[in-house]
């Protein structure tokens, strides 16, 4: 009698990866750190030019026995990341990788437009080619330009006023083509300004450009004194009005988005604020509220190119995806300190 032995393996669908670009940078790497969370495999593809190795060890470090791989490549670069579609099963991208300041962008356009735009052609091109239909995108509030009306939906023209606002407009209408001529749907989310941290990780720009990073770094560093742009708008206070959205509400849209595209949905777009506005000088009070004593201010004349109120209207995204953004200023602000201190 012969006997044939059959080894039985426990069979198990390889579970397809998300692809993580800009996953080492402040927004990404929150992102990363939730899919982490959910058990998804994930691979970050970062230059870490202005992302953090730091960061990639502390997004390993969170998993218990989901994959975490990081490729450091740059997106200039097609085969940079045409080997990543080669190497990884890859289901879905989430994209953040980007520059994103505005001030640089005006001085030097060029740098923009090859770095987010090409760079994203580069991305798109893989993605065709490797048949990965998905993609969420860092869209921005600067696609929109100076307002015409506020709070800004998502049918509000959008007619940016510098090269940043344009390069991100220039990848909407790209991925729109790509969703009609080769079935890549794409969601882009317009986020207005992101605050706060998960606490692990947090906001580590260099240099820093944001409002509130800017307010708690100036509490942290000897002598120092925040300054103050442009007090004289036409505003409750006399100071800008932004529309502060917690990075984790932010991620929660993304997450959404993501099971959005996987049951089948529409290439569509989406802002993501709270609705409602806060001045420099109220977060400015947050902040001294949540350190807890008086921060030198040097009050200075505006900044050009700064519109005096921006607020996103977001019931889109609460209809269609479900979003609610559930964190106040004050939690993000706590978040934001508690992080800046360990950055110090
Ligand atoms: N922070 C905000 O308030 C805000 C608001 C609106 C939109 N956004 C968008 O969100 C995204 C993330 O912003 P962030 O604040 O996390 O920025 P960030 O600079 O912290 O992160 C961007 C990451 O992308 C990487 N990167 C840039 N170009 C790359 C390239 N060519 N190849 C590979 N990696 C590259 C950087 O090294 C960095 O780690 C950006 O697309 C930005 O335009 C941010």
């Amino acid at each position: 009698m012969t006997v044939v032995t059959i080894h039985i393996y426990p069979y198990v669908t390889p579970q397809c990866m998300i692809l993580v670009t800009g996953g080492a940078g402040y927004i990404g790497s929150h992102c990363a750190i939730r899919l982490i969370e959910e058990g998804k495999d994930i691979v970050i593809f970062d230059s870490l030019e202005l992302g953090h190795k730091e960061t990639v060890d502390t997004l390993r470090s969170v998993s218990k026995g989901s994959k975490v791989e990081f490729v450091q490549g740059d997106l200039k670069n097609p085969s940079d990341i045409r080997s990543v579609f080669e190497k990884y099963d890859i289901d879905a991208v989430v994209h953040f990788a980007a520059y994103s300041q505005v001030a640089e962008s005006m001085k030097d356009p060029q740098k923009y437009y090859y770095n987010n735009v090409y760079g994203t052609l580069n991305l798109l091109s893989a993605m065709k080619d490797a048949r990965v239909g998905k993609i969420v995108f860092s869209s921005t509030a600067a696609t929109y330009g100076e307002p015409e009306y506020v709070p800004i939906d998502e049918v509000h023209p959008q007619m940016p006023i510098n090269p940043y606002g344009n390069s991100k407009l220039m990848v909407e209408r790209i991925m729109d083509d790509y969703s009609r001529a080769y079935g890549l749907r794409s969601v882009r989310l317009r986020y207005f300004n992101v605050v706060g941290a998960d606490g692990r990780i947090g906001e580590w720009h260099v240099p820093e450009t944001h409002l509130v990073p800017n307010v708690l770094k100036s509490v942290l560093s000897p002598g120092g004194v925040f300054s103050m742009f442009g007090t004289d708008y036409d505003t409750r206070d006399g100071t800008c009005v932004r529309d502060y959205i917690d990075v984790r509400d932010l991620i929660d849209a993304h997450i959404l988005a993501l099971s959005y595209l996987d049951k089948g949905g529409e290439t569509d777009y989406f802002n993501l604020g709270t609705n409602d506005g806060s001045t420099v000088r109220e977060v400015f009070s947050e902040c001294e509220a949540v350190v807890g004593s008086k921060i030198q201010v040097n009050e200075c004349a505006r900044r050009p190119g700064d519109p005096a109120v921006l607020i996103a209207d977001n019931q889109k995204a609460k209809s269609v995806l479900g979003w609610e953004p559930k964190h106040t200023l004050k939690e993000s602000v706590e978040t934001a300190w508690s992080w800046e201190q360990k950055l110090n």
